[in-house]
């Protein structure tokens, strides 16, 4: 048990696939896993473990926000033995040369969240992906003969601003995509020597203001949820 998830010892798997929201990881665990069992559903956050292809897997939720996935990550790192956390998570494009359900496999992370600073003292203002969660995504990718796209990627700590423009970081380091997490998942595996990666679908694109709708939107993930699955039992 930890202190958000408590879910009893040696009942998370050490691969862990994290979409934002706990429904999704239950949709994950009923579609994709046989034998699941919900292992944790604290403030109804769920974790999952069950076995995909014969292969010992956890899915559970992260929340939104770095807060929020800081929390989550670093208890299954630290107290549950996970060595790999693989996001499942959508995405805004700063730029309408994306198209929606395009799938990214962040290959860095740009923030203003202090959170790489002030918990564990990074003072950079990017965080990479960590361990070999990143290149087997590709090889998967590439194996599978699906599109994935390397891309950097604002983590954002705001969803709603004031300001129309393009945020200063984002422009700083080409970041062609927002969401809200990956920054804070990358600098807690640096921290304690663990595996991380990021896939992102493109939900939104920003200057066009197209959207997946909410019927496309569980369809519209499944590539990328297979792609994570995949590459978890790699
Ligand atoms: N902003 C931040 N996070 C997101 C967005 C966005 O527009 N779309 C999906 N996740």
């Amino acid at each position: 048990m930890s202190i958000h998830i408590t879910a009893p010892e040696g009942s998370i798997a050490p691969v862990v696939l994290m979409p934002g929201d706990p429904l999704r990881a239950k949709l994950i665990a009923t579609e994709f896993l046989a034998d699941a069992a919900l292992v944790s559903s604290t403030r109804n956050i769920f974790y999952y473990t069950g076995l995909y292809k014969g292969h010992r897997i956890s899915v559970g939720a992260s929340g939104m926000g770095c807060p929020s996935i800081g929390i989550y990550s670093y208890e299954l790192y630290s107290n549950y033995d996970v060595q790999h956390i693989i996001r499942i998570g959508t995405c805004g494009a700063y730029h309408s040369n994306l198209r929606l359900f395009d799938i990214i496999n962040v290959a860095k992370s740009a923030s203003e969240s202090t959170f790489a600073k002030e918990a564990w003292g990074f003072a950079e203002e990017v965080m990479l992906p960590q361990g070999n969660a990143y290149a087997i995504i590709n090889e998967t990718a590439a194996a599978r003969q699906q599109a994935v796209l390397d891309t950097s990627v604002h983590t954002s700590d705001y969803f709603y601003r004031a300001n129309p423009e393009l945020p200063a970081i984002a422009a700083a380091h080409q970041c062609a995509v927002v969401e809200m997490e990956s920054f804070a998942l990358f600098a807690n595996a640096r921290y304690l020597g663990k595996s991380a990666a990021c896939l992102l679908t493109v939900s939104d694109i920003i200057p066009t203001q197209q959207k997946i709708s909410p019927d496309q939107r569980e369809q519209s993930l499944l590539p990328m949820i297979e792609l994570a699955l995949e590459s978890a039992i790699r």
